[in-house]
Formats: structure tokens, sequence, C-alpha cells
């Protein structure tokens, strides 16, 4: 008996040390941890079980069969929990065959895929991995198949998290792609299809893997990822602040967290927030951040598009998405980039039964050739069109300016806003004063006087929220230092909410 348990122990020390101490202490002064490391982060202390720890690939191929085998093949796999909620979770192991797929690779992150949707809790992947088994070849191309149908299937019933720690390239970034969150560690990965010496092949561009696919560019300009962390350190430590947020699946409810802050709680500094000019910018996220419990903010995608604002919050302790125009950015217009970040945003909310909080200070859709040849029609109709669809409880609060299409996509009343309130400063109407001034009485044009009669005329009577007020179409105007208490309260009134949809095999969101 003793020699058997001597035996288990040996098999596991050995798998435990995957690619061996060499290769682990290169990951090291690389500044990245190991899959092992990373997973005992990211879970609760001790809560990590691991399966399939002693797994072998089968190729025969390129003296694969002479080689040693390494147990676990390239990626740990197991489930644990996070403040005491179950998560799956799988970590490519670069020490071993530098983290690549193989069948049997594949086939442990399938079963873990298998098991997190059948048991309905999130899913967690880390990368770091050199994409596909160059010596398995096709057996490897239908491995990631394999794991790429399993995220289909999943989207929207578990949340599915990519965190990108090291190499992704090739078969390893569309896994990642089909997720609802992809998290990047600066300097330390990379993410692309084809890398730095196929691109120069082809295209004759010399480019590095950090210019070509690091957490700068991704977090930037291509908006693949939603975040890029100092460190493995931190970016683990900000996954546990994530999960806390969301519902394990899309049949539970969100998490309800102890909160000390009061729902009624006042804030009389908002009542200062907008500035007596119109035309001079404020930041939207002091009121976020003045109104969700006790300032706790998870910002998606901080770094693209930042004159729109996503993320998550908490009112009474449960989880609410907000979205929010970004006066200090563009004055907050709506733009292609803006309207498809928030429309994903709304989408993953409505997927996941997550209210959602819209903050209104918009003066309508970026104007020009860059705009309607990239498509803002459909990039805005995004935007229109998840707000539109989703049912889950939808409270807008327009602090300012909600002018033309943009006050209707931004959660109107007409998108079957439950509860639409405005500040005694908002401004609803089809455009600005001077705009509209132009047009309407484009024959006193030349007349000064005339013109500031009639701009005067149109300021008192259309920007101001009485307007929409007087249609029913805001149900009350406030005063900005209570809003916490407002939507915290609307909140709670809507939390039984029921609405659906009629049946369809899905909709066809203008992608
Ligand atoms: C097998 C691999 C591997 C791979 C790395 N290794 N990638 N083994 N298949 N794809 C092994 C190396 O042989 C090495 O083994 C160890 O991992 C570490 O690799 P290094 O090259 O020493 O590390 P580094 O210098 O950090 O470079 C990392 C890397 C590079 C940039 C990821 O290894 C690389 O370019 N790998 C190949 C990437 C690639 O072309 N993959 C296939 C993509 S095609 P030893 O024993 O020396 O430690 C694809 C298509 C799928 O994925 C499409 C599906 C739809």
């Amino acid at each position: 008996m003793k020699h058997i348990l001597e035996i288990l122990s040996e098999r596991r020390e050995g798998a435990r040390l995957g690619g061996g101490q060499k290769r682990i202490d290169a990951q090291h002064n690389r500044g990245k941890l190991t899959a092992r490391e990373r997973i005992d982060l990211l879970l609760d202390h001790n809560s990590f079980e691991e399966f399939d720890m002693f797994v072998q690939h089968r190729c025969v191929d390129f003296g694969m069969d002479k080689d040693e085998k390494i147990p676990g093949d390239g990626v740990v796999t197991g489930w644990g929990t996070i403040n005491g909620r179950i998560v799956y979770v799988f970590a490519k192991d670069f020490t071993v065959f530098g983290g690549s797929l193989s069948e049997a690779h594949a086939a442990k992150i399938t079963k873990i895929q298998d098991m997190a949707l059948q048991n309905r809790a999130p899913i967690i992947g880390l990368f770091d991995a050199g994409g596909a088994r160059i010596q398995e070849g096709v057996a490897a191309l239908g491995g990631y198949g394999e794991v790429f149908q399993r995220n289909v299937i999943a989207s929207g019933v578990i949340p599915q998290i990519s965190l990108i720690m090291g190499p992704c390239a090739g078969g390893d970034v569309y896994s990642p792609a089909m997720t609802d969150f992809i998290f990047m560690v600066k300097e330390t990965s990379y993410m692309f299809v084809t890398g730095p010496d196929v691109v120069k092949t082809v295209t004759n561009e010399t480019v590095t893997a950090e210019e070509l696919g690091g957490a700068s560019v991704h977090t930037t300009k291509s908006s693949i990822a939603d975040k890029g962390y100092d460190n493995d350190l931190e970016a683990l430590l900000q996954m546990r602040r994530l999960i806390d947020f969301l519902p394990s699946s899309n049949t539970d409810e969100v998490p309800e967290w102890p909160t000390f802050d009061q729902d009624d709680r006042y804030d009389m500094s908002l009542n200062t927030l907008i500035p007596d000019n119109p035309n001079k910018p404020y930041d939207m996220k002091e009121l976020i951040v003045k109104v969700v419990d006790e300032g706790d903010f998870f910002e998606i995608q901080e770094a693209h598009a930042k004159n729109i604002i996503v993320g998550f919050g908490r009112f009474d302790g449960r989880t609410v998405g907000i979205v929010a125009n970004q006066p200090l950015v563009l004055a907050g217009v709506l733009d292609s980039d803006a309207s498809r970040k928030a429309a994903r945003f709304v989408r993953f909310c409505d997927a996941f039964n997550i209210p959602i909080v819209t903050f209104v200070d918009v003066p309508g859709f970026l104007p020009g050739t860059a705009q309607e040849y990239g498509g803002l029609i459909k990039h805005g109709a995004k935007l229109l069109f998840a707000f539109g669809e989703a049912t889950v409880p939808k409270i807008t609060v327009i602090t300012r300016k909600a002018f033309g299409g943009a006050y209707v996509v931004m959660a109107a009343k007409h998108l079957r806003g439950d509860v639409n309130y405005a500040w005694p400063t908002a401004q609803i109407a089809v455009m600005g004063a001077k705009g509209a001034v132009e047009i309407i009485f484009r024959a006193d044009i030349g007349d000064k006087e005339k013109i500031a009669e009639r701009t005067k005329e149109y300021e008192t009577r259309f920007l101001s929220p009485f307007v929409a007020a007087e249609r029913g179409y805001i149900d009350e105007v406030f005063q900005p230092f209570g809003t916490r208490k407002r939507v915290a309260r609307a909140l709670a009134m809507l939390r039984h909410k029921e609405l659906e949809n009629p049946w369809k095999k899905h909709d066809n969101i203008p992608l």
C-alpha cells in the first residue's frame, strides 16, 4: 500500500513540475508565473481541484513517441472557488511544449468547458502558448475546432473570460475572441493571428510582437482586449474582482454582497457637477463613482472609445451595468467605436440579467466622412438594437444633453426604458440651439439681433427636460444630489420585472 501511495506522490510531483525547473526558471525570469502559481492566486486558498494531471499526448510523428512525454500535456485544468463561488479554469503551461495545443490538451479543455456549461458556472482561461502543436498537425486543428464550438454554445449561458498572460497566437486567439471578456498583461503578453515573421514575409512590414499585438494595441486601437494589467498578480486579483460582479449563468440572479453604503445616501456635490456653461466638459466618472456602492466601479474597455464609459457597479449590493457618455472626450459624442463598445456591453448585461443604468450627456452622432465611410449607420444601429432588445430593468438619467437620434439610442423611454429620469440641467431636443436656429430661421441669418432672440426662444422652450416630461418621456425631474437614492429605489421596484421578446431563432443585429 505504502508503495502505491509513494508512486502517486512521485507522479504528482513530476506532473507539477511541468516542463522542468529550467523552464520554470525561464518563465520566472520573464516576469511570468507558472500555470499552477497563477491558478493558486486566482482561486480561493486550497480550493483548486485539478483534473487530468496525468494526461499525455498520443502523437507519434516527428519522434514525439520517443521524446519524454510530459504529464498534463501543456494545460492545467480543474475547478475551484472565488470568494466561495464555483468557477472552472484552464491555464496553459508554457513550460510544456510552449503550452501548444495537442488533441489530448484540447480534450482536457473541452472536458472543463462541458462541465462549466452543464453545471452553469463561469469558465476562465489563462493563455500563454504557441498555438497548435506543430507535430500533431490536423489533430491539433480539430482540437481547436472542438474548443471553439463549445465557446459558441456556452456564449450567453455562462460567463467566459480569457486572460492573456504570454504569447497567444494562431489557433489560440479565436477561443478568447469568442469569450465575453479578454484581459491582457502589459509587456509580457501579445495576441495575433500571424506573428511578426509572417507579417514581414507577406506584407513586408517590420513590426515587433508588442507593436503587432501587445496590450497597448489591443486595449486602444483594436479593442480586442478589455483592459491591460501591469503584471500577473494584478491581473489575477482583478479577475477575482470581476467574478464578484457576475452571475454564474444566465439563469442565476446577480450576486448580492453585503454593503455598508446607505441606499439613500445623498451627495450634495453632484448639484454642482454640471458647469454653468453647457459647452464645458465635466467628468462623468465622478458621477458614477459617487452613486455606486462604496465607489466600486469595474470599468470595461477603459482605454478604447473613451467618449463612452461602460462597466459594472452595484446598488444595494447587487450588480448593475453602467453605460454613460463621457463629456470629457469628444464632448461625449457617439461614434462608431463608442457605439460598438457600448452595444457589446449592453448585450452582455441583457444576456446575464444584469440591470442597466444609463447616464446620458450626448450631443449627437459624430459627423464626417471618416465616420460615414466607416459604417457609422450600422455601428450606431448596434447600440440602438442592443438597448431596444434588452429586457432587463433599464434606468436612464439624462444629466445634460440628449440630442437627436442619440437621445433615442441612449435607452430612451421609446426603447422600453423602464424609468427615465432627468436632472433639471437636461436639454432634450432635436439639436442644440445654434444649429436649430440656423436651419429654421435661415432667412434671418444676417440679422444678429433676430438670431439671438430666436436662439434664446429656442433655448427656453426646448433646452430643458420639461418638453419631454410634459409628454411622459421623462418620468421625473429631480435634483442631482438624490441620484443614488432614486436609482437604487427604481432598481428595487424593478427587481421582479418580467418582459420577454417574441420567440425567434435569434435576432439579426447589424454586425
Ligand atoms: C510545438 C512548440 C510550439 C508549437 C513553441 N513550442 N510553440 N512546440 N508546437 N506550436 C515549444 C518550442 O519548441 C520550445 O520547446 C518551447 O515551446 C518554448 O518555445 P520558444 O520558441 O523557445 O519560446 P519563445 O522564444 O518564448 O517563443 C514563443 C513563441 C514561439 C513565439 C510562441 O515558440 C513560436 O513562434 N512558436 C510557434 C508559433 C506557431 O507558429 N504556432 C502554430 C500556429 S498555427 P523547448 O523544448 O525548446 O522548450 C495555428 C493554427 C491553428 O495555431 C488554427 C486553428 C483554427
